[in-house]
């Protein structure tokens, strides 16, 4: 495993100099994430599963709420159809176990059912972002825990694409909504992913006071060219970053169907008051 410096160079460049982060092993880990988009088809070991969501179910939950839930795809022809419903990403086909991680406000609605009380906090904005809040935070802990294992895993925000059909698929009756896949598999060692770098620390970082900085063309400018560099050496086209993020915002049809996820939510019995 790299050292922290080393990673941190990867992460920021020569400006992980100044950075006075220490030798940890933890630190170590978080630090060297990249997502994985190779997979080996090999079955995960046994205990992966169980270890996952107890590493996710020792995430923090907002008022220990626990409103989150999640759908565990191994099935070939679930993740093939997951695939092709979020742009036919190959390595929802290939990895052996697509997380499916879910806004789950339905276990509540149902405790109010049997107990006979109301539960006329569900149907506002705030719950169910307390839900998905929990739900990111369960799952990046599921995340570093996979990581520990020596396995890879990357994020599915594009179930978002088509949620109606993706709901289909994992079986959700309403007040659960599925927020994002998480795909986890043995990295292929024969295309091993790196560590991307990010924006400066000056950039992200303010003190006390949210400050609009000055010189953010500037700043921009050299994480496009530190990107572009990143991009040369995984043998990807050198398009730099702000170039990338303008694409993806540009206008409603580049959310590739998530423009009408306020309408999806209605109909999955999220009001959203
Ligand atoms: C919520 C979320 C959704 C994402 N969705 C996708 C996705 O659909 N496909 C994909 O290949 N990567 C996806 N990613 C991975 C990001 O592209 C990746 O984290 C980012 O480029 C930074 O790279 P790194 O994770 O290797 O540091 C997603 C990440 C997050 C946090």
């Amino acid at each position: 495993m790299p050292h922290t410096r080393t990673s941190l160079h990867a992460r920021y460049g020569a400006a992980a100099k100044d950075l006075p982060v220490p030798e940890n092993t933890v630190l170590e880990h978080l630090l060297s994430h990249r997502s994985v988009r190779n997979f080996l088809p090999d079955a995960l070991p046994g205990p992966t599963l169980p270890t996952l969501v107890a590493a996710a179910q020792s995430a923090a939950s907002s008022s220990n709420l626990q409103t989150w839930s999640v759908v565990a795809v191994q099935s070939q022809a679930s993740r093939d159809r997951l695939a092709a419903l979020a742009g036919n990403q190959a390595h929802i086909r290939q990895a052996p176990l697509l997380l499916v991680w879910l806004a789950d406000l339905s276990r509540i609605a149902r405790i109010a059912q049997y107990k006979q009380q109301p539960a006329d906090g569900l149907p506002y904005l705030d719950t169910y972002l307390i839900a998905v809040i929990d739900a990111a935070l369960a799952a990046q802990n599921a995340v570093v825990a996979a990581e520990a294992l020596g396995l890879g895993t990357v994020y599915i925000g594009a179930l978002r694409n088509q949620p109606e059909a993706v709901a289909e698929v994992v079986g959700t009756p309403q007040g659960v909504f599925p927020v994002f896949g998480l795909v986890v598999g043995h990295p292929d060692p024969a295309h091993p992913a790196a560590i991307k770098p990010r924006l400066p620390q000056t950039t992200v970082l303010h003190h006390e006071r949210y400050t609009a900085p000055d010189s953010l063309d500037a700043e921009i400018g050299d994480y496009d060219a530190q990107l572009s560099g990143f991009q040369a050496s995984e043998g990807l086209p050198q398009v730099g970053w702000s170039n990338v993020v303008l694409e993806r915002l540009r206008n409603a049809e580049s959310l590739k169907g998530r423009h009408r996820l306020v309408e999806a939510l209605h109909g999955a019995g999220f009001p959203l008051r």
